[in-house]
């Protein structure tokens, strides 16, 4: 293992560890509205609500671990969805929660609302697998054309390899670089993007190994729900930063 690793590996184990005492020290027995927040089912957005462009935020939201009106996030609150609904080490939550707090339009320094998050060049970037790119005017909505591009690539496989998806961001980076003559993916943005493809192979797939789900790889992009009526279950073990960052390796092989 290389020094950064090392020390990235210490960082997220002391910052995990001590995330989880002070949330055993600090969570209170719920009083009296403990059922209305433990209620995860499934209930779309109503049109007053706030979502992102990011298809598993807008799901955590979508099943009440986030709040479901999708205002006044805070950081704490999001590393606690992301535990609860797929077992997201803290630390990885705190790395891309400290971006989405550079949205922030509460006017708060520890929240953010979920649309705060369609800010362009924070977190949000070109070349996305299910929206459009800024240039043409929607850069959060989930765009069916789009994802069809990068979908064709999973079609008939019951499972998706690290490879498969790698190619298919490829190619629609390169669609992307085509059509947009606005076209503009910083080094940083490019990670990010890597990082959300490692992110959907992680959750759905066999942690470092890939391997997605494609029903609920599916089920995530097309309906931002967790697929649990299709037999998802939340890892047992906790996803980390380590993981991601062997997927990520991977993926930027290809
Ligand atoms: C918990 C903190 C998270 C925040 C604040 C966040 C935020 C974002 C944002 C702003 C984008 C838009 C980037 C773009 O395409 O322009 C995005 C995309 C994405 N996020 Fe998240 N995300 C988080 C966690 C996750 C997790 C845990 C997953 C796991 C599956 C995930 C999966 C994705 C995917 C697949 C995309 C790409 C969507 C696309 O390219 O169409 N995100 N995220």
């Amino acid at each position: 293992m290389s020094l950064a690793s090392k020390i990235i590996t210490s960082f997220s184990a002391i910052f995990t560890t001590t995330y989880n005492t002070l949330e055993s020290i600090l969570s209170r027995p719920a009083q009296g509205n403990d059922s209305q927040q433990d209620d995860h089912t499934f209930q779309p957005p109503k049109p007053t609500d706030k979502r992102s462009p990011c298809p598993m935020v807008n799901a955590l939201a979508n099943h009440n671990y986030l709040p479901r009106d999708g205002t006044n996030v805070s950081l704490l609150k999001l590393i606690q969805a992301a535990k609860e609904g797929i077992n997201l080490a803290p630390d990885a939550t705190l790395i891309v929660g400290l971006k989405a707090l550079q949205t922030s339009t509460t006017g708060g320094w520890f929240t953010f609302n979920l649309d705060d998050l369609n800010k362009h060049g924070i977190i949000e970037h070109d070349g996305s697998l299910s929206r459009k790119d800024v240039f043409f005017g929607d850069n959060h909505s989930f765009s069916p054309e789009t994802w069809a591009t990068v979908f064709k690539h999973f079609h008939g496989l019951e499972k998706i390899p690290i490879d498969v998806a790698a190619n298919a961001r490829k190619e629609r980076l390169e669609a992307a670089k085509a059509s947009n003559p606005e076209f503009n993916l910083t080094p940083d943005h490019a990670r990010f993007s890597v990082l959300e493809t490692c992110l959907y192979l992680m959750v759905f797939g066999e942690g470092a190994k890939g391997n997605a789900r494609t029903d609920w790889v599916r089920v995530l992009f097309e309906q931002e729900r967790l697929p649990f009526q299709e037999g998802f279950k939340r890892s047992e073990s906790m996803l980390t930063v380590v993981d991601i960052l062997e997927l990520q390796k991977k993926v930027e092989a290809v």
